[in-house]
């Protein structure tokens, strides 16, 4: 089978070696792909947010499976395009990623089917946005209803801030379209977790509760970035609170988009918030969490692909589907400057071997003239390690990322502290 992946990250980097491990695939493109994919796979130029170039490319490379990583296409229908083209895909419909693409709908969807959430004000007019904030308690949540890639979260710790974040969207046009609508959303305090879900229609495999860690700096300090590490399995997510997050949450999902005539054949993401015992859906996301997919992946006994491809076709089979009883890290090594402006081009230096149980996942490399692979991106690389304690997979994650060197690397030394104990 010839698979295609659409993306560029170390999600899609993560996909490729799972599809190079697959008994069932004997050729894998990935489009557009990066400097380490280039070395595993045939890389081709396109533009995700084009659906027609998607399945102009799926239909000249002739795919039998594609896969498709970020959200951006799946919000502008390429999986649908790709259905009617007869090609089985990974990845939610137009209506499906409407869960990602507006968190208006997102927020009225949860709403509907009872789903925990915080509580939130949905506004398109400036001023009776500023009469709902005037009544709340802050810090307070503003959303960008669109997708903003991953910057249209702000929280606001008075009403003077919240004024500004919320004129600067809905008055300055700051994310453009995307921010024309905006939730104020009550902030919630507690510990987050990521719950992601190979769906087939209301058929479900769950992978481990993990964690990602979305600050810049140690002690969950500094701005926001794409996600500095992960761990998995999350401890926070306990029996009682997977109980709770598979009643209260998942399976209400599920019902509520086929009771909606959707039917979803992807990644579910939900992002929880654990507070006082009880989870709550931060957001949905359509597509795996990066870096959580490059854990998640080797944590799974059974063939990712082959289970992706039951999403597809409905042939899943939750029951039999296993799941390694082992621990899984990633610590992302970034770009000096990153989430600003950040260096580029510098050479990366790797080491002469990699363990069996760790892996060198690419993110934003490139390969140069002379074949050096370069940074070329703010997260640049995922050091992955799995082992049989949390503790050992750090150990072997950190130990293999001290030998990968360019000038600037930057990486945080906490990833899992709060499951280690640190
Ligand atoms: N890890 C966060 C995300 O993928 O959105």
């Amino acid at each position: 089978m010839k698979v295609l992946i659409v993306g560029s990250g170390g999600r899609e980097h993560a996909l490729l070696k799972a599809c190079l491990k697959s008994p069932l695939v004997t050729e894998t493109v990935v489009a557009p792909g990066n400097g380490g994919m280039a070395a595993e796979a045939t890389c081709l130029p396109l533009d995700v947010e084009d659906a027609g170039a998607v399945v102009a490319l799926a239909k000249e490379v002739a795919a039998d499976f594609v896969i498709v990583g970020p959200e951006a296409p799946l919000a502008t229908g390429a999986a649908d395009s790709l259905r009617e083209a007869g090609m089985p895909v990974y990845g939610p419909g137009k209506a499906g990623a409407e869960l990602e693409s507006s968190k208006a709908f997102s927020k009225e969807f949860m709403l509907r089917h009872n789903i925990p959430t915080a509580a939130a004000g949905i506004f398109k007019d400036f001023s009776a946005a500023l009469d709902y904030l005037r009544g709340r308690e802050y810090p307070i949540v503003i959303k960008a209803s669109g997708l903003a890639a991953g910057k249209g979260v702000i929280i606001a710790d008075s009403f003077e801030h919240a004024e500004s974040v919320v004129h600067d969207m809905l008055v300055g046009y700051q994310f453009g379209k995307s921010g024309q609508t905006v939730l104020i959303e009550d902030f919630m305090k507690g510990e987050e977790a990521s719950i992601m879900l190979l769906v087939s229609g209301e058929k479900y495999v769950q992978l481990p509760p993990s964690q990602d860690h979305k600050r810049i700096g140690e002690g969950d300090s500094g701005p926001n970035t794409g996600g500095m590490g992960a761990y998995a399995p999350a401890p926070v997510v306990t029996q009682k609170i997977a109980e709770k997050v598979r009643t209260k949450i998942i399976e209400p999902s599920l019902a509520g988009l086929a009771k909606e005539g959707i039917d979803y054949r992807g990644t579910l993401y939900v992002g929880i918030m654990v507070v006082d015992g009880e989870p709550y859906v931060v957001e949905y996301n359509v597509r795996f969490g990066d870096p959580e997919c490059q854990i998640l992946l080797p944590l799974l006994a059974d063939d990712p692909i082959k289970l992706m491809l039951d999403c597809a076709q409905g042939t899943l089979k939750p029951a039999e589907v296993k799941v390694k009883d082992e621990h899984a890290m990633i610590v992302v090594m970034s770009a000096e400057g990153y989430p600003g402006a950040y260096r580029k081009g510098d050479v990366i230096e790797f080491p002469a071997s990699v363990p069996d149980n760790c892996s060198i996942v690419h993110a934003g490399t490139k390969q140069d003239d002379a074949g050096n692979i370069i940074t070329a991106g703010g997260r640049v690389l995922g050091i992955v390690a799995t082992g049989p304690t949390l503790q050992a997979a750090a150990d072997d994650a950190y130990a293999l990322a001290d030998q990968v060197k360019w000038p600037g690397a930057y990486l945080r030394r906490d990833i899992g502290w709060r499951a280690l104990g640190k």
